[in-house]
């Protein structure tokens, strides 16, 4: 295994940049993620880093040399695709096998890496068989293996859940996860998921147009986004966005919030976390998480967090473990995560306790983080 460093990386097809400078450190070891939506050149950052792609400008760092100028088989790496490119016409022992055998590696030893990497991934069973008779999940387990087998310094997945459906797609996450857990091996993961971005990664990078947003701990990207774009892209659902107008009152921070039927209601701002004192008398864009508004409890006001707000229920959707209430402040639709026994039924006025604490603002034009 090796650390990446990418460096300054821009990217033009003809006239059309579609990487904009693009600086990432991955340590030896670590589990990056890129994630964005789709054409925002995540898979052509992975192309240059494979050495499919030769880079306009910028540095491409695995190990302590740099690759800039070496040929992909040269560069150590090995690829996972959302389409597995399997060999049809071989049995997996030979898709596994075919690669080191081209390299005029001895037989022993090979047969002594497909073993090992058989074992890992649980294909030892279906070593005779052709990838046609595979399941999907089958077949994405050779094609790591493969990946695998040539014992790279870097390991880079493109998409590679996209094709299999919900439920696996849930369980090879955590089979790639636990994969890594044991061999260790750098990984940079591409995704569009960002579910899957949260729970495999160590640190992510999202991207939009050709720019890192932010690129941080899934911790920090889900508490700290750095701008609106992030706070909307990771979280399900979706973080809540309203404007609001902020007041201040002998040196307290608040949010006017008409909370419908022509009532308003002033969420009081932590001073720990306001930076709202050049804001008075301004609007900003409020975030805050559907699970930081939550039916009211004898609790939540014993703990002194009573931003209380009464509310009509719009629409109800229960999701098993909890229930989304939709309300609407100022004007906007917004989403809350109750307890499926406190939640209302559409018409009716329910207690909503905001935990202003994580609250989050943003610049009303740029969309930055206040
Ligand atoms: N070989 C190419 N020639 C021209 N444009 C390309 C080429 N490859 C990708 N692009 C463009 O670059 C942008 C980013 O593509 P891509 O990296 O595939 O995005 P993503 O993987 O994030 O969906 C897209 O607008 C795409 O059309
Ligand atoms: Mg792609």
């Amino acid at each position: 295994m090796a650390a990446l460093k990418i460096e300054n990386i821009y990217k033009k097809f003809g006239s059309v940049e579609v990487l904009k400078g693009i600086s990432l450190d991955v340590a030896s070891g670590e589990f990056l993620v890129l994630v964005g939506p789709s054409g925002c050149g995540k898979s052509t950052l992975l192309n240059l880093i494979a050495g499919l792609e030769t880079v306009s400008a910028g540095s491409i760092m695995i190990g302590d040399r740099v690759v800039n100028d070496i040929s992909p088989k040269d560069r150590d790496i090995a690829m996972v695709f959302q389409s597995y490119a399997l060999y049809p016409n071989m049995n997996i022992r030979k898709n596994l096998s075919f690669g080191l055998e081209t390299r005029k590696m001895p037989k022993a030893q090979i047969q002594e890496i497909v073993q090992k990497v058989s074992t890992l991934l649980q294909i030892q069973n279906l070593l005779d068989r052709k990838p046609s008779e595979l399941s999907g999940g089958q077949r994405q387990r050779v094609a790591m293996g493969r990946a695998l087998a040539r014992n790279p310094k870097v390991f880079l997945f493109d998409e590679p859940l996209s094709n299999l459906d919900a439920k696996l797609r849930v369980e090879m996450r955590t089979e790639i996860k636990r994969l890594h857990q044991r061999i260790n091996t750098t990984i940079v993961y591409v995704t569009h998921d960002q579910i899957e971005a949260m729970t495999m990664a160590d640190r992510i990078a999202i991207m939009k147009d050709g720019i890192v947003q932010q690129f941080d701990t899934p911790e920090n990207v889900y508490d700290n986004p750095s701008n609106r774009f992030v706070a909307g892209f990771i979280g399900s659902p979706s973080m809540n966005f309203m404007p609001a107008k902020v007041g201040i009152d002998a040196g307290q921070a608040f949010l006017i919030m008409d909370t419908g039927n022509g009532r308003s209601h002033k969420l009081t701002v932590p001073r720990e976390i306001s930076p709202l004192a050049p804001w008075n008398d301004r609007e900003v864009i409020f975030g805050i998480r559907p699970e930081q508004i939550t039916e009211d409890t004898k609790r939540s006001r014993e703990t002194g967090k009573n931003n209380i707000i009464n509310c009509e229920v719009q629409v109800v959707e229960p999701t098993g473990p909890d229930t989304l209430v939709f309300i609407q402040l100022n004007g906007v639709e917004v989403t809350c995560r109750v307890h499926p026994a406190a939640a209302r039924r559409p018409g009716e006025t329910m207690a909503l306790q905001v935990d202003m604490s994580k609250a989050i603002f943003f610049h009303p034009e740029t969309g930055e983080r206040i």
